[in-house]
């Protein structure tokens, strides 16, 4: 059986979670650009929704993979996680068995952590005893669409700072191929993971006043389960 735990994750809130899966499951857990094989019996796939759809990461992965089973876990930032999982199932055939829209904390906010690992335990069960679901369509602002890599890079200021010493750690982990020297350029999503990563702590980012009163919204912090 080739099984396996993937994850696509930029600020470590996806990883978390399907880390759970791997060890709940005693699957092997391996990071979305790191995957050996082409084909899987039973996949569990972790990755954030951005601007209320599927990274593009994902999307690939999605169309070049092949899969019996497939569960789809999206975490999201408590704003709102769209339509993804439906627009998953639609556009790529693969047999869905379970998935969930997680809420947890926001790649541009410092709150709470998802940490209800148990109510996660219901998709445990379907993966292990799979059978193929529908999942429903959900509410995705009509707008989110455009010019989201614009509105991303508008909102998201990254700076370098004078602890910078040039080891090149934010280019290597970079997969968008958008910074060097600390420096953003027009490739740039904001995912945030040369933020996260830099060793010296020396990349910071800064909000814009739009991003920031979107941000300040009312929460949604509902967990939607589909097995
Ligand atoms: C570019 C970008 C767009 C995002 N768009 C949304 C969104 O539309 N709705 C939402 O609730 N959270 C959104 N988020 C927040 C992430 O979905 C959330 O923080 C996620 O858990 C981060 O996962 P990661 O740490 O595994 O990358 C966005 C984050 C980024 C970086």
């Amino acid at each position: 059986m080739r099984d396996a735990v993937v994850y696509y994750s930029n600020t470590n809130q996806s990883r978390r979670i399907a880390q759970y899966f791997a060890d709940k499951l005693g699957y092997p857990f391996f990071d979305i650009y790191e995957v050996p094989y082409q084909n899987f019996d039973n996949l569990v796939l972790a990755f954030p929704i951005h601007c209320q759809a599927l990274p593009d990461a994902v999307k690939d992965f999605l169309s070049q993979k092949q899969m019996t089973n497939l569960t789809l876990i999206a975490t999201y930032g408590r704003m709102c996680h769209g339509n993804a999982l439906h627009e998953a199932q639609r556009k790529y055939s693969h047999n869905i068995v379970a998935g969930a829209y997680v809420p947890t904390r926001h790649s541009y906010l410092q709150d709470e952590e998802f940490d209800d690992f148990k109510s996660l335990e219901p998709i445990i069960q379907k993966v292990l005893a799979p059978s193929q679901i529908k999942i429903p369509k959900s509410y995705k602002n009509p707008f989110s669409d455009l010019f989201k890599l614009k509105r991303s890079q508008l909102g998201v200021k990254i700076t370098n700072t004078d602890k910078c010493d040039g080891c090149g750690m934010c280019a290597q982990v970079c997969k968008c191929d958008a910074i060097a020297d600390g420096v953003t350029n027009r490739k740039c999503i904001r995912c945030l993971k040369c933020v996260a990563t830099c060793p010296q702590d020396a990349l910071k980012f800064s909000l814009s006043l739009p991003m920031k009163a979107y941000l300040k919204k009312k929460k949604q912090d509902k967990l939607i389960i589909y097995v």
